[in-house]
């Protein structure tokens, strides 16, 4: 284990030695510097909560600056230009910044309703593309946005950043040198206790259709009146948001089909219901969801079970597990631990004489319970992390003309069964997939 953290691509790895009985750590770290000669100038669309965070996460990076922001109300256009600079530009028409020569490159950071849209508008206007997850709204929407992209030649990466982490590539490189040995079962989720992460964001005094472009922002689906529910806690409403599902299950596909090479599942099934947050939302608050992978050229065949909780009161977290013949894997950004079964011999004295006396007995050897050995993978605090690094890949493959892992094909084959649980789950159905020609079945 040790040789193979040491031998790792992209991450230096220093091994730590600690007392027999406590788990092997090893530390994770990247040396990657990526030329940044050419400037990249970035328009970001939709400046909420994401946009924001992913618009200081970009300019992080050397030689790269905003130029132009576009949103549909007015209170974060002010707040855009408090935050970065009164001389950026300013709109709430997407298009009117897409036409801009001083923008390189954008942030779509909207609603998932509108990704389809403008990251195609945006690289027919010649610009490269970061899209939030999910790539689309809805599973008919991802082939015209992989089009659009194969014409124009420009660089879209779709925005789970997880899978640019030091956690994520390691386990793909443990996976593939057949440390847990052959995968045959993965499991993640999601849990959360809090207004705010059930989706309950504060819905500003000042929003109204005299500050909000509420025409514009249903334009492309159903015409309704003007509702701040539905523009400020937009995921609750499936006109606009994709569920549990397309909000969080997507990151674990990401993750699992990065790690694994796997294209997708062939089989979707889901369960759920709404349990607590009874605040009119039409989406289930606890979501179960169930997938077959079969064997392909990348993996052995295996299930995946994905589970959200907005209504459990132990915790705020996430996790995602791969089972293997041979141990398994909990794989987070930050660290990867990874449990073998043992089969070694017991050294305590007590043991050895009962064994003996069980041997001269004529007794079977009587089987031990013994504790997994462990090995953990942990990223060293000066790592400046998955979002960083997502950017920077993004950045990098404009500078050089270069590919991203997380292309429109990957995010949409990672979208695609997360927003087919919510057709599982509304249609109260198995849904068939075909995740290599990205059709349903
Ligand atoms: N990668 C991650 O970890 C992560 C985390 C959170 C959110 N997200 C994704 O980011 C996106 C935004 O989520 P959020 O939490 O920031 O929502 P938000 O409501 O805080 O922000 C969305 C912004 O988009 C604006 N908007 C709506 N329609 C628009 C349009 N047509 N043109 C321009 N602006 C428009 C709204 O005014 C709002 O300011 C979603 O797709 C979400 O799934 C990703």
């Amino acid at each position: 284990m040790k040789k193979l953290g040491l031998t790792a691509g992209t991450a230096a790895i220093a091994p730590a030695v600690f007392a027999n009985d406590q788990p092997d750590i090893q530390f994770l770290n990247r040396n990657t510097t990526w030329d940044a000669a050419q400037p990249i100038r970035l328009g970001l669309i939709g400046a909420g909560i994401m946009g924001t965070e992913d618009m200081n996460t970009a300019l992080r990076h050397a030689n790269v600056q905003m130029t132009a922001v576009c949103d549909l109300y007015d209170g974060r256009l002010e707040s855009a230009k408090q935050k970065w600079g009164s001389n950026i530009f300013t709109t709430k028409d997407h298009k009117e910044l897409l036409k801009r020569s001083d923008v390189d490159a954008v942030i779509i950071a909207t609603p998932d309703h509108w990704h389809k849209q403008i990251s195609i508008d945006a690289m027919n206007a010649g610009k490269h593309v970061y899209c939030e997850k999910p790539m689309v709204h809805s599973v008919a929407q991802g082939m015209d946005v992989i089009n659009a992209w194969k014409k124009s030649g420009k660089v879209m990466v779709v925005g789970s950043q997880g899978l640019s982490s030091l956690g994520n590539e390691k386990a793909k490189e443990l996976l593939a040198a057949g440390v847990i040995g052959d995968i045959v079962y993965a499991e993640g989720f999601w849990a959360r206790m809090s207004p705010e992460g059930a989706w309950q964001y504060n819905v500003p005094a000042d929003g109204s259709p005299k500050t909000v472009d509420w025409k514009r922002y249903i334009s492309n689906t159903t015409d309704r009146e003007w509702d701040p529910l539905r523009f400020f806690r937009w995921r609750n409403y499936l006109d606009y948001g994709t569920g549990m599902s397309g909000d969080l299950f997507v990151h674990l596909f990401s993750s699992l089909h990065f790690i694994t090479n796997s294209k997708g599942p062939s089989k979707v099934s889901s369960m759920g219901g709404l349990r607590y947050w009874k605040d009119g939302r039409e989406v289930p608050d606890v979501l179960l969801g169930s997938f077959d992978y079969p064997e392909t050229p990348e993996h052995p065949g295996f299930n995946l079970s994905l589970r959200c909780n907005f209504v459990d009161g132990t915790s705020g977290t996430t996790y995602l597990r791969i089972v293997g013949t041979k141990g398994s894997m909990d794989v987070k950004w930050e660290e990867v631990v990874v449990k073998l079964n043992q089969n070694a011999e017991s050294d305590d004295p007590f043991m050895k004489e009962q064994a003996k006396l069980r041997a001269a007995s004529g007794q079977e050897e009587r089987a031990k319970i013994l504790p997994p050995r462990e090995t953990s993978y942990t990223a060293e605090r000066s790592w400046k992390g998955a979002h960083y690094d997502h950017f920077g890949n993004w950045f990098n493959a404009i500078r050089t003309g270069g590919t991203v892992v997380e292309d429109p094909v990957f995010g949409f084959r990672a979208a695609a069964p997360a927003l087919l649980c919510n057709d599982s789950y509304f249609q109260d159905k198995f849904i068939k997939w075909d995740p290599v020609n990205m059709k349903l079945v």
